[in-house]
Order: C-alpha cells, then structure tokens, then sequence
C-alpha cells in the first residue's frame, strides 16, 4: 500500500547530505522514490550520493545553498531537467542556536531566519506550480521548540513556529489544487559528529554528541516524515513529551510557561 505512494514519484529533501535529510532520502529511497539530494559541502554531498546508490541509481545531488534565491531555484530547475516532475518537497534544513536573548549579537537572528525559513519558503515558492501537476506534499520540518518559545533558543524557536503559520497559509490557499501540507514537529534526536550550532556571539560551535538514550535515532524521524505524506496529515508531533506539552500548550499555555521556568536550568546546555 505504502510503496504505491512512494514508487516511481520524485522526492527533493533539502539539507540531506547528511542527518535527518539523508536518513529521509534513504527512506524515500528504499521505497522506490527518485530522490534529490542537496547540500552545500560537495564532498559531502558526493559521497551520500555514492551511498544512496547502494539502493538506486534514480538519484540526482544538487550542490545549493537554499538560503538563496538562486540556490533554490537551481535545485528546483534540475529536479525538473532530470525527472520531469515533483511529487515530494521536503524542507529539512535548519541551524540551531544557543545563548540568551540579552547577549545575543543580533546577526544570529538573521543567519537563523535565513537557514530555516527562507531556507524553506525559497524552495517552495518555484516547487508549488510542479506539485500542483502531482498533488504531491509539501513538508516543513520543524521542532519541538516551536510548541512554546523555549530559553536560550529565542532564534531558534521562533524560525521554527514561522514554518507553521507558513505552512498554515499554503494549506488553505492551496486546498483547491489538492496540495498536501505537512509539518512534522521533530524530537531530540541524534546527531552527525560534525554537526554545529550558531552560538549567542555568532561564531560556529560544534555540538557534543547525543549517544544516549533520550534521543531517538534518524530513522525515527524519516519514519514520521513518510508517514505524515502517506496519510496527508497536517501535524505529526514526535515523542511522548513532545505531545503532552503540545496537549497542555494548546489549553494551559501559562502552566507550560511556569514549568519552563522552574526547569530553566536544563536548558542551558540544551541545543537542537
Ligand atoms: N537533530 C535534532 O535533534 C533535531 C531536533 C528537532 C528538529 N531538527 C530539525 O531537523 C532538521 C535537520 O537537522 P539535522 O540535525 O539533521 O541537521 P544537520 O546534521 O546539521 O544536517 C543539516 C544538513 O543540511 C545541509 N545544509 C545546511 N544548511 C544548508 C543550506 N543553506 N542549503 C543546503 N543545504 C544545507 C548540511 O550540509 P552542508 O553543511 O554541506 O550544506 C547537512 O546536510 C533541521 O531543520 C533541524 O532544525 C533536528
């Protein structure tokens, strides 16, 4: 039933040279879908098309930087040029940050804001015409921190709730074309050795691994991202605590508030 949905369709995940991206693209790819790969390290890029290959030769990596308008396009125009179609547009890339608010340079509001929401509305502006031909998915992947504001990831939090309202936006304006919306509110999960984070002056730090057991593996999320497309869901909230404080956000938002504030503490040394 799944791989009727999957197979022969066209597939562009954004950022998925590595982590979450790549585990989404060999998942889409282990079911028969083309895939499109993206990143901006070409070696990277390279070599996870190599391993992507390993499943199918139907794939094709476009060296961008989505966060312009001229990478986006680019990505969209050889998707095209190479399978004639889109089907799936999955919107994976996105930066974290630490630090609080009143140290903040305020250049890292702008290199988040660029990386995860331009990073997302660049690619599905020129995408929306071709997934109208094949009623296909738009996802937005965004996180737990976009169901409250969270401390220390001011920056972070609110680039991730933008990717709601937009995704709200396009649901309604693109009801009549048959278009399905998704946005997939991911948990902690863990992460590539090199993977960084925009600290509160603006510099580049590397965050420390995650080998335990409170993160979930990659393949979790992938799992969540095809299910999401497969029943045309709007929002699938991952993890147990992800939907309680979704559940308890949505009716007692100031009670959330007030255990955020009693646990402010664990959130210092907590990135995503
Ligand atoms: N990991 C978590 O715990 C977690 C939790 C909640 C939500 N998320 C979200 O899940 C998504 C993926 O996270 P991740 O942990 O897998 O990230 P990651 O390991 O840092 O991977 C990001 C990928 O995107 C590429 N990339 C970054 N900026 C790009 C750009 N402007 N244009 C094109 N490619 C770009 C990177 O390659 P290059 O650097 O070579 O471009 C890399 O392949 C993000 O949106 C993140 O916010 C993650």
């Amino acid at each position: 039933m799944v791989n009727t949905i999957f197979k022969d369709k066209v597939a562009i995940i954004t950022g998925s040279s590595s982590g979450i991206g790549k585990a989404i693209a060999l998942s889409f790819a282990v079911k028969g879908t083309k895939v499109v790969i993206n990143g901006r390290d070409s070696d990277r890029l390279n070599n996870t098309e190599l391993e992507i290959k390993q499943v199918t030769n139907e794939v094709l990596a476009v060296c961008c930087d989505v966060s312009t308008i001229s990478g986006s396009k680019d990505l969209i125009d050889k998707t095209i040029e190479k399978f004639g179609k889109i089907d799936f547009l999955i919107n994976n890339v996105g930066i974290s940050m630490r630090g609080e608010m009143a140290d903040l340079n305020p250049e890292v509001y702008k290199t988040i804001f660029e990386s995860n929401v331009l990073g997302a509305v660049y690619p599905t502006i020129p995408a929306i015409k071709y997934i109208r031909e094949t009623k296909g998915s738009i996802v937005f992947i965004s996180s737990l921190a976009a169901i409250h504001g969270l401390p220390f990831l001011s920056a972070y939090s609110s680039s991730k709730l933008a990717l709601r309202a937009i995704a709200e936006s396009l649901r309604i304006e693109e009801a009549k074309n048959n278009i399905h919306v998704g946005l997939v509110l991911v948990g902690i999960t863990e992460i590539e050795d090199h993977k960084q984070a925009v600290n509160f002056d603006g510099s580049m730090i590397s965050l420390e691994s995650r080998n335990n057991k409170k993160a979930q593996s990659r393949e979790d999320v992938a799992k969540t991202v095809l299910k999401n497309i497969s029943k045309r869901k709007f929002i699938s909230v991952q993890t147990s605590l992800g939907k309680l404080n979704s559940f308890l956000h949505a009716r007692f938002p100031l009670l959330v508030e007030r255990i955020l504030i009693k646990n402010i503490g664990k959130f210092n040394n907590f990135t995503k």
